[in-house]
């Protein structure tokens, strides 16, 4: 079997016997030791002097990278996230562009794309992971790899009059169709994806479903990210014993409570999500005293404006929240802005009787699929879930929501705190079929599969790559 190498914005290699990391880096991981590989990438840090490190551990080589100060500015905080993210997210009202960052952008993918070169073998196959990485098989392409080269973007992709609002979205969308295989969460997204190909880049869809653009024709498909469920179940019931500290009433009963779990970004809905709970205890008022809710939000991109504006904003409404209504005995929202490790996290899912997961748009969302494998199957919690996350398509027994109705999410938390069991268990059983139907391991296998099968090696022309 051909190498594998996974190139992705941030590389974090996993040493035995550590259980923090996500599922995700250990899906990648597993799909990494089945063939072996390189696995490419920064390494998270800002140097004077930038360097590469090389560390194999097992048959696995990960390969890393600082960023120079003006790169991480312009590529990383400037383009990927004060530009893309926005963007990608319907928040054209927080973008902003600079054309010295889009260069910044492509000079970086560029400059990766040269490091990796002399590390390839003519059949290895590479798999590019998100929005930071869109334009780097073009820069392969131009240094004359001809490698089958697939993508999968983990965000969603905007309708196109949305993506239009970036003022070189041609020159980027252009540098996405040198990829073989392009990969979407939903099948919304692929459609969007599809949508500009016909209306803005004069492009086709085949009737066998393969697309042309730009003079390239590559494929694109929807692969919808899982977890492992049977797994965190199992984490979920060894947790039993060491229960997180819940508050208790002044009668001595646990209190039921709701968690959120969240990286502190705009795209989560954390503000409305508060504001609806204010609203829930407003006009539920025998709910006071007797439900809690954690929120553990994490500080992320700390020094991009929008997410310090967003922090802020957070911090005024839990305030006012906490101000208004708490009693001497009784905090009713719990705001932790810090990030739990992964056993502590699982083991509040399996606790908490409503998991609540509202963005305002997400490419999936694994907290969900997370919440619902923790639960006990003999007495499950609920999931109140915004029809905005990728994941409402597969977990649409969760009570789906419209973040931006405030009075829905408070009649939502409601209804699911007066759940009857029955209901509850076969909400549940119904999530978790479909999450065992699309594992981590499913999503990882069917991508890979389709890339190995559908890819083709390439002839890379002058005009190929002159296109960079
Ligand atoms: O979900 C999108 C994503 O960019 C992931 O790729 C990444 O792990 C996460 O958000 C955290 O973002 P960052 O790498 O900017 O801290």
């Amino acid at each position: 079997m051909s190498r594998l190498v996974v190139v992705s914005n941030r590389v974090a290699p996993i040493r035995q016997g550590k259980a923090t990391a996500g599922g995700l880096a250990v899906g990648l991981h597993d799909a990494l030791r089945q063939s072996g590989g390189i696995w490419f990438g920064w390494n998270g840090e800002v140097s004077k002097r930038p360097e590469t490190a090389c560390e194999t551990i097992g048959n696995i080589t990960y390969v890393t990278l600082d960023l120079s100060k003006p790169d991480y500015d312009q590529y990383y905080r400037g383009f990927s996230n004060a530009t893309l993210w926005p963007v990608f997210h319907y928040r054209i009202d927080l973008a902003r562009y600079c054309r010295k960052e889009y260069e910044g952008y492509r000079r970086v993918n560029a400059m990766l794309a040269e490091k990796l070169k002399p590390l390839l073998r003519p059949d290895d196959i590479l798999w590019v992971h998100d929005y930071h990485l869109i334009p780097f098989a073009a820069a392969c392409r131009q240094l004359g790899i001809g490698n089958r080269i697939g993508f999968f973007l983990h965000i969603p992709f905007p309708a196109p009059e949305v993506l239009t609002a970036i003022p070189p979205h041609e020159d980027l969308f252009r540098s996405f169709c040198y990829y073989d295989l392009i990969g979407f969460q939903t099948e919304t997204d692929r459609l969007a994806f599809q949508d500009y190909i016909s209306r803005e880049a004069g492009g086709r869809v085949e009737a066998d479903g393969s697309l042309s653009a730009y003079g390239q024709s590559f494929c694109a498909g929807v692969y919808p990210i899982g977890v492992m469920p049977d797994e965190i179940r199992r984490q979920a019931e060894s947790y039993r014993g060491r229960r997180p500290i819940i508050g208790l009433t002044t009668e001595g009963r646990r209190r039921k409570t709701l968690i959120s779990v969240d990286r502190l970004d705009y795209s989560k809905g954390l503000v409305e999500r508060f504001q609806a709970y204010e609203r829930f205890l407003e006009h539920f008022p025998e709910h006071r005293h007797n439900v809690e809710f954690i929120q553990i939000a994490p500080t992320s991109r700390s020094d991009v404006k929008t997410y310090q504006a967003i922090r802020k904003q957070l911090e005024t409404v839990a305030g006012h929240v906490n101000g208004r209504l708490s009693d001497l005995d009784w905090t009713p929202l719990h705001y932790l802005n810090k990030s739990l490790d992964r056993r502590t996290l699982i083991g509040l899912f399996r606790t908490a009787n409503v998991g609540l997961v509202t963005p305002l748009r997400d490419g999936m969302n694994l907290v969900a699929k997370e919440y619902v494998a923790a639960q006990n199957p003999a007495d499950p919690g609920v999931l109140v879930l915004s029809r905005f996350a990728g994941a409402a398509r597969e977990l649409s027994a969760a009570l789906i929501v419209n973040p931006y109705d405030c009075l829905g999410m408070a009649e939502a938390l409601d209804r699911a705190l007066r759940m009857p069991l029955e209901e509850r268990k076969e909400r549940y059983e119904d999530m978790m079929q479909a999450l065992r139907a699309a594992d981590l391991n499913a999503w990882r296998d069917t991508f890979l599969r389709d890339l190995r099968s559908f890819g083709r090696h390439r002839v890379v022309t002058a005009r190929r790559a002159a296109a960079f």
